[in-house]
Protein backbone atom coordinates (compact mmCIF):
# COMPACT_ATOMS: atom_id res chain seq x y z
CA UNK A 1 0.00 0.00 0.00
CA UNK A 2 1.38 3.25 -1.06
CA UNK A 3 2.17 6.41 1.58
CA UNK A 4 -1.02 8.07 2.05
CA UNK A 5 0.39 11.63 2.50
CA UNK A 6 3.96 12.05 3.69
CA UNK A 7 4.27 14.25 6.61
CA UNK A 8 6.42 17.73 6.04
CA UNK A 9 7.61 17.99 9.82
CA UNK A 10 8.43 14.69 11.63
CA UNK A 11 9.45 16.36 14.87
CA UNK A 12 6.34 16.78 15.54
CA UNK A 13 4.22 14.16 17.07
CA UNK A 14 1.48 12.71 14.98
CA UNK A 15 -1.62 11.07 17.05
CA UNK A 16 -1.21 7.43 16.81
CA UNK A 17 -4.44 5.36 15.73
CA UNK A 18 -5.48 1.87 15.28
CA UNK A 19 -8.43 0.62 12.83
CA UNK A 20 -9.84 -2.62 13.21
CA UNK A 21 -12.10 -3.57 11.25
CA UNK A 22 -15.19 -5.94 10.06
CA UNK A 23 -14.02 -8.17 13.47
CA UNK A 24 -17.33 -10.28 12.83
CA UNK A 25 -16.75 -12.25 16.10
CA UNK A 26 -19.57 -14.98 17.08
CA UNK A 27 -21.03 -15.52 20.53
CA UNK A 28 -19.22 -19.00 20.51
CA UNK A 29 -15.54 -19.26 21.06
CA UNK A 30 -14.93 -21.73 18.17
CA UNK A 31 -17.25 -19.69 15.91
CA UNK A 32 -16.53 -19.42 12.05
CA UNK A 33 -17.45 -17.03 9.43
CA UNK A 34 -16.76 -18.14 6.10
CA UNK A 35 -14.76 -20.71 7.55
CA UNK A 36 -12.40 -18.09 9.59
CA UNK A 37 -12.36 -18.43 13.05
CA UNK A 38 -13.13 -15.19 13.90
CA UNK A 39 -12.23 -14.74 17.53
CA UNK A 40 -8.79 -16.08 16.84
CA UNK A 41 -7.98 -13.75 14.31
CA UNK A 42 -8.81 -10.50 15.83
CA UNK A 43 -6.89 -11.94 19.06
CA UNK A 44 -3.39 -12.64 16.52
CA UNK A 45 -4.10 -9.32 14.79
CA UNK A 46 -4.28 -7.39 17.93
CA UNK A 47 -1.35 -9.44 19.47
CA UNK A 48 0.31 -8.17 16.48
CA UNK A 49 -0.66 -4.84 16.65
CA UNK A 50 0.63 -4.39 20.17
CA UNK A 51 4.20 -5.81 19.31
CA UNK A 52 4.46 -3.94 16.49
CA UNK A 53 2.86 -0.61 16.44
CA UNK A 54 1.92 0.27 20.43
CA UNK A 55 2.09 2.49 21.66
CA UNK A 56 -1.19 4.57 20.16
CA UNK A 57 -3.33 7.17 21.27
CA UNK A 58 -6.59 5.36 20.43
CA UNK A 59 -7.93 2.72 18.40
CA UNK A 60 -11.34 2.84 15.93
CA UNK A 61 -13.35 -0.05 15.93
CA UNK A 62 -15.37 0.58 12.33
CA UNK A 63 -18.14 -1.74 12.78
CA UNK A 64 -18.96 -5.79 11.90
CA UNK A 65 -17.74 -5.65 15.50
CA UNK A 66 -19.94 -8.91 15.63
CA UNK A 67 -21.49 -11.57 13.73
CA UNK A 68 -25.35 -10.85 14.42
CA UNK A 69 -25.08 -12.16 17.65
CA UNK A 70 -24.86 -10.02 21.07
CA UNK A 71 -23.21 -12.36 23.18
CA UNK A 72 -19.75 -11.63 20.81
CA UNK A 73 -19.59 -8.36 22.45
CA UNK A 74 -18.67 -9.52 25.67
CA UNK A 75 -15.85 -11.50 23.93
CA UNK A 76 -14.86 -8.50 22.88
CA UNK A 77 -14.72 -6.50 25.87
CA UNK A 78 -12.70 -9.49 27.58
CA UNK A 79 -10.21 -9.32 24.86
CA UNK A 80 -10.06 -5.17 25.31
CA UNK A 81 -10.08 -5.05 28.95
CA UNK A 82 -6.67 -4.10 29.49
CA UNK A 83 -6.59 -1.70 26.61
CA UNK A 84 -5.38 1.60 28.04
CA UNK A 85 -6.43 4.30 25.77
CA UNK A 86 -10.08 4.52 24.50
CA UNK A 87 -11.58 1.80 21.94
CA UNK A 88 -14.76 4.17 19.59
CA UNK A 89 -16.85 1.78 18.35
CA UNK A 90 -19.10 2.18 15.11
CA UNK A 91 -22.38 -0.09 14.13
CA UNK A 92 -22.32 -1.78 10.81
CA UNK A 93 -24.97 -3.93 9.05
CA UNK A 94 -24.02 -7.31 11.44
CA UNK A 95 -23.91 -4.87 14.40
CA UNK A 96 -27.06 -4.91 16.63
CA UNK A 97 -26.55 -1.36 17.78
CA UNK A 98 -28.70 -1.43 21.01
CA UNK A 99 -26.78 -4.13 22.57
CA UNK A 100 -23.52 -2.93 21.51
CA UNK A 101 -24.36 0.40 23.67
CA UNK A 102 -25.45 -1.77 26.20
CA UNK A 103 -22.65 -4.03 26.94
CA UNK A 104 -19.43 -1.55 25.33
CA UNK A 105 -20.56 0.51 27.84
CA UNK A 106 -17.52 0.97 30.05
CA UNK A 107 -13.99 1.80 29.77
CA UNK A 108 -11.99 1.22 27.77
CA UNK A 109 -14.93 1.53 25.14
CA UNK A 110 -15.99 5.28 24.33
CA UNK A 111 -19.02 5.47 21.98
CA UNK A 112 -19.26 9.25 21.80
CA UNK A 113 -18.84 10.10 18.28
CA UNK A 114 -16.41 12.89 18.52
CA UNK A 115 -12.67 12.60 19.25
CA UNK A 116 -11.10 15.97 19.91
CA UNK A 117 -6.67 16.47 19.85
CA UNK A 118 -4.90 19.60 20.07
CA UNK A 119 -4.94 19.36 16.47
CA UNK A 120 -7.32 17.14 14.78
CA UNK A 121 -11.17 15.44 15.43
CA UNK A 122 -11.90 12.34 14.10
CA UNK A 123 -15.80 12.21 13.82
CA UNK A 124 -17.43 8.79 13.60
CA UNK A 125 -20.95 8.73 11.78
CA UNK A 126 -23.73 5.89 11.71
CA UNK A 127 -24.11 4.32 8.28
CA UNK A 128 -25.96 1.46 9.62
CA UNK A 129 -29.52 0.79 8.67
CA UNK A 130 -31.47 -1.47 10.51
CA UNK A 131 -32.52 -4.83 8.86
CA UNK A 132 -29.99 -3.63 5.66
CA UNK A 133 -26.87 -4.48 4.02
CA UNK A 134 -25.82 -1.04 2.51
CA UNK A 135 -26.29 2.24 4.20
CA UNK A 136 -27.38 5.59 4.59
CA UNK A 137 -26.95 8.56 6.67
CA UNK A 138 -29.93 10.06 7.83
CA UNK A 139 -30.18 13.80 7.78
CA UNK A 140 -29.57 13.99 11.36
CA UNK A 141 -26.57 12.59 10.95
CA UNK A 142 -25.28 15.01 8.14
CA UNK A 143 -26.08 17.84 10.11
CA UNK A 144 -24.22 16.45 12.96
CA UNK A 145 -21.27 15.87 10.79
CA UNK A 146 -22.02 18.90 9.28
CA UNK A 147 -22.36 21.02 13.01
CA UNK A 148 -19.24 19.49 14.58
CA UNK A 149 -17.15 20.10 11.54
CA UNK A 150 -17.90 23.96 11.44
CA UNK A 151 -17.49 23.82 15.57
CA UNK A 152 -14.10 22.85 14.89
CA UNK A 153 -13.33 24.38 12.33
CA UNK A 154 -9.81 25.07 13.58
CA UNK A 155 -8.54 21.63 13.39
CA UNK A 156 -7.93 18.75 10.88
CA UNK A 157 -10.88 15.92 10.52
CA UNK A 158 -11.04 12.35 10.01
CA UNK A 159 -14.63 11.47 9.11
CA UNK A 160 -15.30 7.61 10.20
CA UNK A 161 -17.69 5.29 8.94
CA UNK A 162 -18.85 1.66 8.13
CA UNK A 163 -20.26 1.64 4.83
CA UNK A 164 -17.74 2.66 1.69
CA UNK A 165 -18.82 6.63 0.82
CA UNK A 166 -17.22 5.61 -3.05
CA UNK A 167 -17.62 3.01 -5.61
CA UNK A 168 -14.37 0.66 -5.07
CA UNK A 169 -14.98 -1.29 -8.49
CA UNK A 170 -16.95 -4.22 -7.15
CA UNK A 171 -20.78 -4.51 -8.31
CA UNK A 172 -21.98 -6.69 -5.71
CA UNK A 173 -20.22 -4.60 -3.01
CA UNK A 174 -21.24 -1.56 -4.50
CA UNK A 175 -24.79 -2.43 -4.07
CA UNK A 176 -24.59 -2.44 -1.01
CA UNK A 177 -22.46 0.66 -0.53
CA UNK A 178 -23.36 4.45 1.27
CA UNK A 179 -26.38 5.30 -0.53
CA UNK A 180 -26.77 9.04 -1.54
CA UNK A 181 -23.17 9.81 -0.93
CA UNK A 182 -23.49 13.16 -2.93
CA UNK A 183 -25.07 14.21 0.69
CA UNK A 184 -22.29 13.39 2.50
CA UNK A 185 -19.96 14.98 0.07
CA UNK A 186 -22.03 18.26 -0.08
CA UNK A 187 -21.25 18.28 3.54
CA UNK A 188 -17.57 17.80 3.09
CA UNK A 189 -17.73 20.08 0.29
CA UNK A 190 -18.34 22.63 3.16
CA UNK A 191 -15.50 22.27 5.35
CA UNK A 192 -11.76 22.24 4.19
CA UNK A 193 -10.34 20.68 7.29
CA UNK A 194 -11.91 17.67 6.20
CA UNK A 195 -8.29 15.14 5.55
CA UNK A 196 -9.32 11.57 5.43
CA UNK A 197 -12.74 9.89 5.31
CA UNK A 198 -12.18 6.26 6.48
CA UNK A 199 -14.28 3.10 6.53
CA UNK A 200 -14.69 -0.32 6.41
CA UNK A 201 -17.42 -3.18 5.18
CA UNK A 202 -15.76 -3.91 2.03
CA UNK A 203 -13.01 -6.47 3.45
CA UNK A 204 -9.92 -4.85 1.61
CA UNK A 205 -7.29 -2.57 1.07
CA UNK A 206 -8.53 0.68 -0.75
CA UNK A 207 -6.90 3.97 -1.66
CA UNK A 208 -8.05 7.07 -3.34
CA UNK A 209 -8.24 10.71 -3.38
CA UNK A 210 -11.43 12.87 -4.18
CA UNK A 211 -11.75 16.60 -3.81
CA UNK A 212 -8.23 16.49 -1.90
CA UNK A 213 -9.94 14.32 1.06
CA UNK A 214 -8.28 10.70 1.20
CA UNK A 215 -9.97 7.87 0.88
CA UNK A 216 -9.21 4.84 2.90
CA UNK A 217 -10.31 1.54 3.62
CA UNK A 218 -8.71 -1.46 5.52
CA UNK A 219 -8.83 -4.62 5.30
CA UNK A 220 -11.02 -7.13 7.86
CA UNK A 221 -9.79 -9.09 10.93
CA UNK A 222 -10.82 -11.94 9.47
CA UNK A 223 -11.61 -13.09 5.50
CA UNK A 224 -11.27 -10.63 2.76
CA UNK A 225 -12.94 -10.28 -0.60
CA UNK A 226 -11.48 -10.53 -4.02
CA UNK A 227 -10.99 -6.79 -5.00
CA UNK A 228 -12.61 -5.96 -8.48
CA UNK A 229 -14.81 -8.86 -8.55
CA UNK A 230 -18.10 -8.36 -9.56
CA UNK A 231 -19.62 -11.47 -8.14
CA UNK A 232 -18.79 -12.67 -4.27
CA UNK A 233 -15.68 -14.34 -3.58
CA UNK A 234 -13.70 -14.93 -0.68
CA UNK A 235 -9.81 -13.87 -1.17
CA UNK A 236 -6.78 -15.48 0.06
CA UNK A 237 -5.77 -12.68 1.71
CA UNK A 238 -4.45 -12.69 5.10
CA UNK A 239 -6.38 -10.63 8.02
CA UNK A 240 -5.63 -7.05 8.47
CA UNK A 241 -5.53 -3.77 10.18
CA UNK A 242 -4.13 -0.27 9.69
CA UNK A 243 -2.06 2.05 11.63
CA UNK A 244 -2.41 6.21 11.25
CA UNK A 245 -0.19 9.18 12.37
CA UNK A 246 -1.82 12.30 12.27
CA UNK A 247 0.36 15.11 12.28
CA UNK A 248 -0.58 18.48 13.68
CA UNK A 249 0.34 20.14 10.31
CA UNK A 250 -2.62 18.12 8.20
CA UNK A 251 -0.06 15.26 7.02
CA UNK A 252 -0.88 11.51 7.61
CA UNK A 253 1.24 8.51 7.67
CA UNK A 254 -0.92 5.25 7.00
CA UNK A 255 -0.46 1.98 6.27
CA UNK A 256 -2.38 -1.44 6.29
CA UNK A 257 -0.75 -4.53 7.96
CA UNK A 258 -1.39 -8.18 7.11
CA UNK A 259 -0.82 -10.90 9.20
CA UNK A 260 2.15 -12.94 8.30
CA UNK A 261 0.94 -16.13 7.20
CA UNK A 262 3.09 -18.11 10.09
CA UNK A 263 0.94 -16.11 12.21
CA UNK A 264 -3.07 -16.73 10.76
CA UNK A 265 -5.14 -18.87 12.64
FE1 LIG B 1 -18.05 -6.96 7.32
Amino acid sequence: MPVASRPRKRRNKPLRLLQFTDLHLTGDEEGRVKGMATLASFERCLEHARRHHYPVDAILLTGDLVQDDARAYLRLAELLSREEVPVHCLAGNHDLPVEMEGLLSREPFALSPVVQSAHWSIVQVDSSVDGAAHGELSAESLAFLDDTLGRFADRHALVALHHQPVPIGSAWLDAIGLRDDAGLFEVLGRHPNVRVLLWGHVHQAFEGMRDGILLLSTPSTCFQFVPGRDDFAIDGRPPGYRWLHLYPDGAIDSRVVWLPEDEWP
